[in-house]
């Protein structure tokens, strides 16, 4: 059943977070199904511009649809991820999608605010949430490279004035994270001074973590044993998503993580088996892992065996 994220958050709000994975393929689709089941956990399907251009945009939806028959008992929202003005219209006009971000987090907090706002107009005229971003994260983002040093944190007021101005449904905030599998170079750590003062000028309000993978470390191992170069990749302590998550972060978005066990298990095939050219062995192995990943990530975010609760507070 796709819901809003509205819905998802109104539930988990200083509980939980919402798992937030993106998608390319239909591998994915059937792990994070199946993980999401397997933990009964609601979630969050995310789609980048660069998912929507990898096949055809209509090839996502098409999967997505055929996932929810395939697991009738799933709770999810369907999100655009870091859209731009153009992007969001087209979801919102889609008819499919239950929310989209809005990402003017690199235009100056004016401009911010007016192309936040417009999309917020036209996604409420058709019921969809908004997620929109203040500050800027590290790291790259499709077309976007922000160096660490000209990442910055968001400014607690501003995001208070933000919010009012624009009507977004849930705020992306930089907090120390980046995108990528090389977050941080010293001590890993977000900054919970600042959630705590986001949160104190927004009591009750949404607000959304990017750059969340962990970075498993045994799974950087084994990639650079079977070939692979990622030496000195960080991720974020998966101990601090549930603290994150008190302090009103109700989504947290993973996807490079899920990239890592892909290329683990496919390194690791194809380096056992030289002779082997069928793709379908890995994938069948790519989904078990990944449904075992998402389940892990879930329990961590506490949003695992939500799913029966949640569906009694929605009247289903
Ligand atoms: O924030 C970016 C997400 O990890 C999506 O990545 O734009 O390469 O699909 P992508
Ligand atoms: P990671 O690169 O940490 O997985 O972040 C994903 C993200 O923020 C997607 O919007
Ligand atoms: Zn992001």
């Amino acid at each position: 059943m796709i819901v809003t994220t509205a819905q998802l958050f109104k539930h988990a709000y200083g509980k939980y977070a919402v798992g937030a994975y993106n998608i390319n393929n239909a591998e994915q689709a059937m792990g994070l199904f199946r993980g999401c089941i397997d933990s009964k956990a609601p979630f969050i399907i995310q789609i980048s511009k660069g998912a929507r251009k990898y096949t055809d945009k209509r090839m996502l939806e098409a999967i997505i649809r055929a996932a929810s028959e395939i697991f009738p008992e799933a709770i999810f929202a369907v999100h655009l991820d870091h859209g731009d003005e153009q992007t969001c219209y087209d979801c919102i006009d889609s008819g499919f999608f239950s929310s989209v971000m809005i990402d003017a987090s690199h235009d100056p907090f004016d401009q911010n605010v007016a192309i936040t706002k417009r999309v917020v107009d036209r996604a409420h005229a058709k019921g969809i949430s908004v997620e929109a971003e203040l500050g800027m994260l590290g790291g790259v983002e499709e077309d976007i490279k922000v160096e660490e040093g000209n990442a910055c944190l968001t400014d607690p007021a501003e995001a208070e004035q933000f919010v009012k101005l624009t009507g977004c449904d849930s705020l992306a905030c930089a907090i120390g994270t980046s995108h990528g599998a090389f977050k941080f170079k010293g001590k890993q750590s977000l900054h919970f001074d600042v959630l705590d003062k986001i949160k104190a000028r927004l009591p009750g309000f949404p607000l959304v973590m990017h750059g969340s993978s962990s970075v498993p470390q045994d799974e950087v191992a084994r990639i650079n044993a079977a070939g692979g170069q990622i030496a000195g990749s960080m991720g974020v302590d998966v101990n601090e998503y549930l603290p994150a998550a008190k302090r009103g972060v109700t989504k947290v978005n993973i996807d490079t993580d899920g990239r890592l066990v892909w290329t683990r298990v496919h390194r690791e095939f194809f380096r056992d088996k030289p002779g082997e050219f069928d793709f379908r062995p890995p994938g069948k192995i790519f989904m078990e892992e990944y449904a075992k990943f998402i389940a892990s990530r879930n329990v961590l975010l506490g949003s695992a065996n939500q799913l029966d609760d949640l569906r009694k507070s929605l009247g289903k």
